[in-house]
């Protein structure tokens, strides 16, 4: 069973959550401007990023446009931001459009609760290590 955590995050706030995903998934959260393609097949990706001005980042989008199919069997999303959960929605779309399963259930998590919500986080990634055992 392998998991992984990729995001991208300008300031931080979205880093803190993946991390906290990472933890209780037991493994490591890694930028996407760090890592720009996946070295080998996981079983659940962690993916996720923040709106600016209503839309996610171009390196999010083409990240998650350029996702081989056969190298994920299934995404599960997560989020930051002040009030929109729109990255979720066109990340689900992008990804559900190319043919790669994506969880009903994502992470959300408003920019003044980042650290508040750090528990939440690597509960959900605890979550899916159970459940994906
Ligand atoms: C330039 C800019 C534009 C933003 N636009 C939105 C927006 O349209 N909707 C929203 O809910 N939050 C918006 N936010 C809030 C960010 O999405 C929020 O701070 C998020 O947690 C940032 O994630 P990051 O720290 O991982 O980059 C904006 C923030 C900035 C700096």
């Amino acid at each position: 069973m392998t998991l992984a955590v990729r995001y991208y995050s300008l300031s931080r706030n979205t880093k803190t959550i993946a991390q906290a995903i990472a933890k209780g998934a037991n493994t490591t959260a890694i930028s996407i401007m760090d890592e720009p393609e996946l070295p080998e097949h996981v079983d659940l990706l962690f993916l996720g990023g923040a709106p600016y001005a209503d839309i996610m980042s171009k390196h999010l989008r083409e990240y998650a446009e350029n996702i081989k199919p056969e190298m994920v069997s299934k995404v599960a999303l997560l989020t930051t931001s002040n009030w929109s959960r729109r990255t979720v929605h066109a990340l689900r779309k992008i990804l559900t459009n190319r043919g790669i399963e994506v969880e009903e259930k994502y992470f959300y998590a408003h920019l003044l609760r980042i650290k508040a919500q750090i528990p939440a986080a690597e509960e959900f990634g605890k979550q899916h290590l159970e459940t994906e055992k």
